[in-house]
């Protein structure tokens, strides 16, 4: 079932679990990460970054591939297909593209400007029933190769563009993109709680899920995130997989070069990843 992420999201905020937020980027990654949602019966969102649109064909292209792929595995999961720190102009290219649901990322304009474009956004996007993610504080760390140290979110700013009407709401509490650094000095909790008490009830985001240690994963849940963002995670899968599938000589054997054969341990890489998150995540069965 394609939809957007408001009413999986709300449900996951009042029973106590989390959506995970795989990024796709390809075909694979796609059908990983659907069959394993329908297998384990949980609602899921697909991540699509601008810079992934671009590289699988665009908005559009990403769109009939999710949807044709979904009608063709019988998906009967709640799916959404999320734009992922999408600029003011992507967003709107992602919202005509009928994508289901829309991050707009003006954390790095100055507050006034994020408020304007986020209620522009949250306008365009609602009446076509899409479900809207804003977000105040840089997430840390590198995407799309813009990067950034991450912020601490202000308190006050979060209030004010969670008030908003947007569905949920991403803040940067010490979070990265990418592998954490050993030096990495975990999530901020006092600030996460401030968050959600100024946010009433709005389904919170964590992003840069790769590598956060499980027990910072649970009780961050616990202070109200709903959805994590995963994506380094899948690709490191993805490429150790592939990695020893050719350094084991394996391509070079019988038809062991076909596509299909070469990319087959890296997709079931990626599927192994996205079943330990639902499971960690709480999602299984919440279909
Ligand atoms: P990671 O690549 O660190 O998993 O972060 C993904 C993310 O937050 C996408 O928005």
């Amino acid at each position: 079932m394609l939809v957007n992420a408001k009413e999986m999201l709300k449900k996951a905020r009042k029973e106590g679990y989390a959506v995970a937020q795989i990024n796709i980027n390809n075909l694979e990654w796609t059908k990983s990460a659907l069959q394993v949602a329908e297998e384990l019966k949980s609602p899921i969102i697909l991540g699509v970054s601008e810079g992934a649109a671009r590289y699988m064909g665009g908005f559009r292209t990403v769109m009939a591939m999710v949807r044709e792929l979904h009608d063709y595995l019988g998906i009967t999961v709640p799916v959404a297909v999320h734009l992922d720190h999408g600029t003011y102009e992507g967003s709107l290219k992602a919202l005509e593209a009928g994508f289901t649901s829309i991050m707009f990322d003006g954390s790095h304009y100055p507050i006034e400007e994020n408020v304007a474009k986020t209620k522009e956004v949250v306008r365009l996007a609602h009446a076509k029933g899409v479900s809207v993610e804003a977000e105040v504080g840089g997430i840390g760390g590198e995407e799309d190769g813009v990067v950034s140290a991450g912020e601490q979110a202000d308190v006050e700013e979060c209030r004010l563009v969670a008030s908003l009407g947007v569905d949920m709401f991403a803040a940067g509490i010490g979070n990265i993109h990418g592998k954490y650094p050993k030096n990495w000095k975990g999530l901020n909790f006092e600030l996460l709680e401030e968050i959600a008490n100024v946010t009433k009830g709005i389904p919170l985001v964590l992003h840069g899920g790769t590598g956060i240690p499980e027990e910072q994963v649970l009780k961050s849940i616990k202070l109200g995130v709903s959805k994590i963002n995963v994506n380094t995670e899948c690709q490191l899968a993805f490429a150790d997989a592939t990695r020893k599938y050719i350094e084991a000589g394996k391509d070079l054997e019988g038809k062991g070069y076909d596509p299909r054969k070469l990319l087959a341990p890296g997709a079931e890489a990626i599927k192994e990843v996205v079943r330990e998150k639902l499971r960690v995540y709480g999602s299984v069965e919440k279909a």
